[in-house]
């Protein structure tokens, strides 16, 4: 007889950089102003690295916090997953540096790389091992130095994004808690509205702009929130109807933070009221798949969920992909 677990959430950490960078700033960088990015956006400022520092190090803490919140040794886990668009080095991964600098000998490790849904695959893939019960804990880290890639001449996109880390501990919890289901997707077809060279730069038809490709990340901005909308109406509605739940059943959705007309208008589409939705992109702006953790931990730390609540996590971004988590609160 084959035996399965329950998987959930055992302790959450995150990290910020100290250095804010305001609308304000940024209005002496580019030709913007503070009304323009707060209207339009919602955010007020980010966290920005220093430019001689690793984003690692913000992913290093996260975890650290995170395993003291899971009352869990680093030598315990199993694995652990990064989830990174902006790795510092391509080798060795973000995810062999954090092992090492957090002594987590016995962990294998590896980078996942799915933008701003990052996190949702790395829960999902992490879920997978625990239930099987083929490993008992496993550390999912979304780190971020967004700051690094942005173009900072370019107004359409520098102003979006900024820096920081989430980390969760997963392991098996309470029968009838954790993660009840998981849902991620993908459209490589408009993967061409969100790009970020790496290796290789030359002519082909990936990139939109043509003899522009400099390895910086560009959007297509109005394309990629047509697209945010629709699939985070739709990849909530996916994990409550695979998990039998409706809205009412709800306590709190936290989304990747892009935009806050994004979430106002999926919150509309979802017929659900904005308070049941957590948002904090107005102090750190997008932090790609950093931004879930971070504020899934900022719910949990302002005491917003209990346990036995419903949450809904759903991340859309860079692929373009997707993903959502339905996840009972088991702390
Ligand atoms: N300051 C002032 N003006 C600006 C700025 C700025 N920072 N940025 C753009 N503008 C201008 C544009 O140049 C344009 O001017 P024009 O009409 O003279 O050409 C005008 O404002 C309107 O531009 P739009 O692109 O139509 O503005 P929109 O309302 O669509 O907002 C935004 C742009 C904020 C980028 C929005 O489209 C958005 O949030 N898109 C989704 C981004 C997202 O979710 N990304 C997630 C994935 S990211 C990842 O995976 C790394």
């Amino acid at each position: 007889m084959s035996m399965t677990y329950s998987c959930g959430i055992l302790g959450l950490g995150s990290s910020l950089p100290e250095k804010v960078l305001t609308n304000y700033d940024l209005e002496k960088i580019v030709d913007t102003s503070d009304e323009w990015i707060s209207k339009r956006t919602g955010i007020s400022q980010r966290r920005v690295l220093d430019e001689d520092k690793p984003a690692y190090q913000l992913g290093v803490d996260a975890a650290k916090k995170a395993l003291d919140d899971a009352g869990i040794e680093a030598e315990e886990l199993d694995l652990i997953i990064v989830t990174t668009e902006t790795p510092d080095y391509l080798t060795p991964s973000m995810s062999c540096i954090i092992q090492s600098k957090i002594g987590a000998q016995k962990a294998a490790a590896f980078d996942l790389n799915a933008a701003c849904s990052g996190f949702i695959y790395g829960m999902t893939i992490a879920n997978q091992f625990i239930k099987s019960g083929y490993y008992k804990h496993v550390l999912v880290v979304g780190c971020e130095g967004l700051s690094k890639i942005v173009d900072w001449k370019d107004r359409n996109t520098c102003v979006l994004f900024g820096d920081g880390a989430g980390a969760a501990v997963l392991g098996p919890v309470e029968e009838g808690y954790g993660i009840i289901t998981t849902h991620i997707g993908a459209d490589g077809v408009l993967g061409k509205n969100i790009t970020m060279p790496c290796c290789y730069i030359g002519p082909e038809d990936i990139q939109v702009r043509s003899g522009d490709n400099k390895k910086v990340l560009w959007m297509d901005g109005s394309e990629v929130f047509k697209f945010a909308v629709r699939i985070m109406e739709q990849a909530t509605n996916k994990v409550l109807e695979d998990s039998g739940l409706s809205m009412e059943d709800i306590k709190l959705i936290v989304p990747h933070q892009a935009n806050i007309r994004i979430i106002e208008g999926a919150a509309k589409r979802l017929k659900v009221s904005e308070d049941k939705i957590f948002t904090n992109l107005h102090k750190y702006g997008n932090i790609s798949s950093a931004s879930i953790p971070l504020g899934l931990n900022e719910a949990y730390r302002e005491k917003l969920i209990s346990k036995g609540d419903n949450l809904v996590l759903v991340g859309f971004g860079g692929g373009l992909t997707w993903g959502s988590v339905l996840v009972r609160w088991s702390k």
